[in-house]
């Protein structure tokens, strides 16, 4: 095989050095991901579990709270036409949210619309994102590593799709209960589209902290790995010098005087491994260039 190296100690030295960096390289990604899919996984059921909640409000309100109160406004006990507070499962949830992002402050709750009903609610620029690639992928949910604010978050989204009932307040102004109007006086129509994306309820979990542990503990996991490796081959290298390189040179160089014509001196062996055959080898070609030189006086 022919090498581009003039020593075999340069070739295993270079041989050993890249593969200790790809082996660290290797081992630093992997403990990089793993580090990022365990946090990950947490913050996913740690967001299940508050979606859970989530969900539940909203259907306490729809299917409880909704139509008990409207029983109570037809008999007429007040002259409003929609409690806001207790009718409305979105103002409802935005109400749960805001609490909630008061309990677990490392986690933050948004819901987010194009054309929204309270100006809050507007969508920044990386939800709108979220919306845009929710809508042209016809996905329900999205989920990824964000730049948010300047940090790192991991964002869970789900897409918000009207259906025709949600047009009662996300729709035309005239439609909408006097306490929606009086509240957010919405001065445009809002004309959500039916059956299309048009938001997202998303869920920020921080994750500048595991990002910055990740990388922390992918480098120095890759690189103990890669300099135990290295460190070993280094050793390996040192006794190869000592029971390889050195004695070949030190053959070498008797082998060199030999053929120069000194035959006088005996080489000395002592082991029975492959330089110990060797030098025998050459011990032997010594002894018969002696004999012919002796003969030829
Ligand atoms: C009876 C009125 C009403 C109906 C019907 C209604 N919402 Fe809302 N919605 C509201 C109010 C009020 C807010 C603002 C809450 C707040 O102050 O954050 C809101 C806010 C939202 C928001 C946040 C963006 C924004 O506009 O501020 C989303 C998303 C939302 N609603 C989705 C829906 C969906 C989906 C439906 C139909 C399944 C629906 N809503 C039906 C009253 C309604």
């Amino acid at each position: 095989m022919k090498t581009p190296f003039k020593s075999i100690r340069t070739e295993i030295t270079v041989v050993i050095v890249i593969t200790g960096i790809l082996i660290g390289v290797g081992v630093g990604l992997f403990i990089y991901r793993v580090t990022i899919n365990k946090a990950v996984d947490s913050a996913r059921s740690r967001i299940e579990t508050a979606m859970a909640f989530v969900r539940a409000s909203r259907s306490y309100v729809r299917k409880t709270l909704r139509p008990k109160i409207y029983e109570l406004l037809s008999a007429g006990c007040t002259n409003q036409d929609f409690i806001l507070e207790a009718q409305s499962s979105s103002f409802f949830t935005a109400s749960i949210f805001g609490m909630v992002n008061r309990e677990i402050p490392d986690m933050e709750l948004r819901q987010v619309a194009i054309n929204p009903l309270n100006p809050r609610d507007v969508p920044n620029e990386t939800e709108m994102w979220v919306i845009a690639y929710l809508k042209s992928k016809n996905l329900k949910e999205y989920e990824g590593i964000t730049l948010h604010r300047g940090k790192e978050y991991f964002i869970k989204a789900f897409a918000v799709i009207p259906r025709k009932g949600c047009l009662r307040c996300h729709g035309k102004v005239e439609d909408m209960p006097l306490a929606v109007r009086q509240i957010y006086k919405p001065k445009k129509d809002l004309n959500w589209p039916v059956g299309k994306v048009n938001g997202a309820v998303l869920v920020y979990v921080p994750f500048d902290k595991v990002m910055a542990q990740a990388r922390i503990d992918g480098l120095t996991n890759g690189g103990l790995v890669g300099g135990v490796f290295i460190l070993m081959s280094g050793i390996i290298l040192v006794i190869l010098n000592f029971r390889v390189f050195k004695p070949i040179d030190a053959l070498r160089s008797r082998a060199e005087r030999i053929s120069k014509g000194e035959v006088e001196e005996p080489i000395p062996y002592q082991s029975e491994n492959e330089i110990g055959r060797l030098a025998r080898a050459i011990e032997r070609m010594r002894v018969s260039l002696k004999k012919v030189m002796d003969m030829i006086g």
